[in-house]
């Protein structure tokens, strides 16, 4: 990512401050809550405030969660703190220009309102088997073409080696959830 982008995601960031207290479950995610794991490891990417990451940890997982930006990164750990889960909790700054982050096969990949077809396969190849993806974007159905928008089917095509326990796409919004 540029340097420009980074700053203006920055900006964003600062201008917003930390995420509200409470911990609640992705919205787009909460009518199959049950499918994440309770224990185990997560990687999520693109975490922007930590609320993913909080979730997850607050459910029982430890989380290394990451984003490009380094004020999404010190909202995150703040989020984390204030919520009593940030033992829990591993916050780094990177770009995922280079691939994902470093870690050990995890029992959850989570991306959230972010997509890059570049990471697809290192995600799925990041899970353990019987590892769990969940990955939600904007998309094209329900609303029309534009940037970062995936298109008609696009989720369940990428990730079609997974066994697919949850997917959907309406209103602006695409998500799936599948094993490995
Ligand atoms: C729409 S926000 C979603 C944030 C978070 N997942 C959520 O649901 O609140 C997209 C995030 O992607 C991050 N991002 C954009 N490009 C990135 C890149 N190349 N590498 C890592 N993170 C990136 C941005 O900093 C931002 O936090």
């Amino acid at each position: 990512m540029s340097g420009a982008d980074r700053e203006r995601w920055d900006q964003r960031y600062a201008g917003l401050g930390v995420a509200p207290q409470g911990i609640e479950p992705l919205p787009v995610f909460e009518h199959c809550e049950d499918l994440f794991p309770t224990s185990g490891t997560a990687l999520e990417i693109a975490c922007g405030r930590g609320r993913g990451a909080v979730w997850l940890a607050s459910r029982g997982m430890t989380v290394l969660a990451s984003d490009v930006s380094p004020v999404a990164i010190e909202l995150a750990e703040e989020h984390a703190t204030a919520s009593d889960v940030a033992d829990r909790c591993e916050f780094a700054v990177w770009d995922l220009d280079d691939g994902l982050p470093p870690s050990e096969p995890v029992d959850l990949v989570l991306c959230h309102l972010f997509r890059e077809a570049d990471v697809d396969q290192a995600m799925i190849d990041r899970l353990v088997p019987g590892g769990l993806l969940a990955i939600a974007c904007l998309s094209e159905v329900g609303h029309g073409p534009g940037s970062f928008r995936a298109k008609p089917g696009e989720l369940t095509t990428a990730f079609a080696a997974l066994d697919m326990l949850d997917a959907g796409e309406a209103d602006g919004h695409a998500w799936f959830v599948g094993r490995r």
